[in-house]
């Protein structure tokens, strides 16, 4: 029986943020830890679904791995790797866009968000996208996907494909993997709007914290955040229809690491002019030594590039021979 089995990953595109670290990333580094054997993929295959400067994706793979190792992924005990350098992913892909309905994936809220208004002019990639993931994580047959709470559906169509494959195939073959949807900020809202998902791709720059943001940054983005006039209230029943303050409440917690429930103990009946400036010193304090590891990593990056040669080693031996029992069970010839 296979162990536990983690695999999650992030696209290389733009700079990773508060949202990324809180709702995937800090949880990884937690996971590494504990029962399971991980692995963590920079996932460039999809970030090409989108408009993307060819001359920026290499080294924005390294980006990604830096902010893996600096926030404290262990490359000696987790494998780091590009998607891209091991083919079986893609070859995974293809296997299961045959096992998977087109009206499933048109319904899934990423590609809608993505696709925009003209759906018709969506690149097949963009649409196919929630496969590649699929082939992602089953190629490792992971059984645990630490992500955000934004990726749950394409988690459901893992599942669905799985267990299409198990039904036609094979019973048993592959595992059904669980999201792993954890701690407080499983969806860090943007700094402007406390009703949108802080992104990479939000227009504006004071939306979101970026890892690589300087003290003096994110003091001023917590400073301008969007909030209300009240004080905080006592509990979290108080905080609704405040989507603002309960977000700055939850980014609080999960950097913290306690529950709401006690930074509003502790903060409950403040303004916001004693809170954020709380929170300005806590992210900061969080941050900061993550991205000072960051920016030393980068000065060397033919070190991250061995971790990546290293760790795309380690995958594809762990992938090759799953692939070929997938090849086999399918039916394909072999010589
Ligand atoms: P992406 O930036 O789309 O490659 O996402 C990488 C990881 O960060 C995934 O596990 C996402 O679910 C997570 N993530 C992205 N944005 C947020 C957010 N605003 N709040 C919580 N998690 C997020
Ligand atoms: N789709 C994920 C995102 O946008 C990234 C991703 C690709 C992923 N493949 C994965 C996450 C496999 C976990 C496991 O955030």
């Amino acid at each position: 029986m296979t162990a536990k089995r983690i695999l999650s990953g992030m696209q290389p595109t733009n700079q990773l943020h508060l949202g990324n670290y809180l709702g995937a990333l800090k949880n990884w580094v937690a996971l590494q830890d504990q029962d399971y054997e991980c692995l963590f993929c920079v996932v460039d295959l999809h970030a090409i679904t989108m408009p993307y400067d060819r001359d920026k994706l290499a080294q924005a793979t390294r980006e990604i791995a830096a902010a893996y190792i600096a926030a404290g992924i262990d490359p000696a005990k987790c494998p780091i790797f590009p998607q891209s350098a091991v083919p079986a992913h893609s070859e995974l892909m293809w296997l299961f866009a045959t096992m998977t309905q087109m009206g499933k994936l048109e319904r899934m809220t990423q590609f809608k968000d993505k696709a925009g208004k003209n759906k018709e002019r969506a690149g097949l990639g963009l649409f196919s996208y929630p496969v590649l993931m699929a082939a992602d994580i089953l190629l490792y047959k992971a059984t645990h996907v630490p992500v955000g709470e934004d990726q749950k559906q394409h988690l459901e169509l893992t599942r669905e494909i799985a267990a299409t494959f198990n039904a036609r195939y094979q019973a048993g073959f592959f595992p059904q993997t669980e999201p792993m949807i954890l701690g407080e900020a499983t969806r860090v809202m943007s700094l402007r709007d406390g009703t949108s998902k802080m992104s990479k791709s939000a227009e504006s720059d004071m939306s979101r914290i970026n890892l690589t943001d300087d003290a003096d940054t994110i003091v001023r983005k917590i400073r301008k955040a969007k909030t209300d006039p009240a004080p905080l209230g006592e509990t979290i029943e108080s905080l609704q229809g405040r989507p603002e303050a309960l977000n700055l409440v939850t980014i609080y917690a999960a950097l913290a690491g306690v529950s709401r429930a006690e930074v509003l103990a502790q903060f409950g009946g403040q303004p916001f002019s004693v809170f954020k400036p709380a929170l300005a010193d806590l992210a900061v304090e969080t941050l900061s030594p993550m991205t000072g590891r960051m920016t030393d990593l980068l000065s060397d990056p033919a070190e991250i590039d061995r971790i990546l040669a290293s760790g795309a080693d380690k995958a594809r031996a762990l992938a090759e021979p799953v692939l070929r029992d997938v090849r086999e069970i399918m039916g394909f010839w072999r010589g």
